[in-house]
């Protein structure tokens, strides 16, 4: 490594995660994770339905067991399904069990989900894609807490807390008529909404020091650092695939590369691609007609917050990355009103 190459220079040292930024293996720095991490834990001590909305890759799953782990189930099974991929025809006795003899090929009894979810957790994952005969059997499961095997008259109790995942609009598809009112309002107890990693930027850096170091520890990688400009270019990408697509890449870089640094041409093209976008993007908008000094004061304040949020808006140590006085960035904070709340979103 040489300080003469200037990407290499202030490159950013995976960072020491502080406690409060994990939370059972999931990383979230910013006040929007902060507040999930609450409700994970409040909910916990009691046994209401949860209800996960977000993008793919938001880490549904994730806080899904997160629940199970922090309550007093966590002795008893997390028993996942993923209704999205399991065939229809299947899905019922997969919920439910059956008997001998209910079906073709059924030539003993099943335990279904629910009875191996006994005192645990069960996982609806892609709820939204259940076909309107389970959602009734789901809701009387729900509403009344029993079932029975399929091929069976023998009514069993369900004590299973309830997750179920969605990243559909739910409310728009009981609108189209896809998803039952009543059995959207008995799982909408207490919705948890996830943000997507587009909206959640001052979780990156965090997320890829957590990553570099959980897949550095597998195969002995060289790298320890990624640098200034490659970490803009993290920054800048809009994750449609959130927070897995993010893992995917260092879990590629960790494995291939072969160098102590990240430098802008180890990352996928399609980034570069779209930073490149971003960057002449912003110079159009000043073609179009912007004014001499509104392009200024734009430059100044994305100046500011970059030097604050690369210093954890430790206002000495941005005032001396920018090489002005202290008593001139907290006025120029005040001039451009930011907060290091309203930022983390942008
Ligand atoms: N905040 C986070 N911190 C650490 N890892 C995370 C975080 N969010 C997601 N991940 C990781 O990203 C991957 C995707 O998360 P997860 O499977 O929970 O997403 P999901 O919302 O269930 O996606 P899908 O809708 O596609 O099932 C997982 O490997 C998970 O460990
Ligand atoms: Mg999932």
């Amino acid at each position: 490594m040489t300080d003469s190459n200037p990407q290499m220079r202030n490159k950013i040292i995976p960072i020491k995660l502080p406690s409060q930024v994990i939370f059972k293996d999931i990383i979230g720095q910013g006040s929007a994770m902060q507040r999930i991490f609450r409700i994970v834990e409040k909910v916990a001590e009691c046994d209401t339905t949860i209800m996960l909305n977000g993008e793919t890759g938001t880490g549904k799953g994730l806080i899904a067991r997160a629940i199970h782990e922090a309550s007093d189930r966590n002795g008893n099974s997390f028993i996942q399904i993923n209704c999205g991929a399991t065939p229809e025809g299947l899905l019922e006795s997969e919920f439910f069990g059956y008997r001998r003899g209910a079906f073709t090929g059924a030539t003993s009894d099943k335990v279904g989900k629910f009875e191996m979810a006994k005192g645990g957790t069960i996982f609806l994952d892609e709820i939204g894609d259940m076909s309107a005969d389970l959602q009734v059997k789901v809701l009387r499961v729900l509403e009344e807490g029993e079932f029975e095997r399929v091929g069976g008259n023998q009514t069993i109790k369900s004590d299973a807390r309830i997750v179920a995942a969605t990243h559909r609009d739910l409310e728009e598809e009981v609108q189209k008529g896809n998803f039952r009112e009543d059995l959207f309002y008995r799982l909408y107890v207490i919705p948890i909404m996830l943000p997507t990693l587009k909206e959640r930027k001052s979780d990156i850096p965090f997320l890829v020091s957590h990553f570099l170091e959980q897949f550095g520890r597998k195969v002995d990688s060289q790298i320890v650092a990624v640098s200034d400009a490659a970490m803009k270019i993290l920054m800048n990408y809009s994750w449609p695939g959130n927070v897995r697509e993010l893992k995917n890449i260092i879990e590629r870089l960790v494995v291939l590369h072969e160098s102590e640094t990240i430098l802008p041409e180890d990352l996928p093209e399609k980034l570069r691609i779209e930073n490149d976008r971003v960057a002449q993007h912003k110079l159009e908008a000043r073609g179009d007609g912007i004014s001499f000094s509104t392009a200024v004061n734009e430059f100044e304040k994305a100046l500011i917050i970059s030097a604050l949020e690369k210093t954890n808006w430790i206002k000495n140590r941005a005032a001396q990355l920018l090489k002005i006085k202290r008593t001139t960035l907290v006025e120029k904070i005040k001039r451009y009103n930011l907060e290091k709340d309203s930022e983390e979103d942008r």
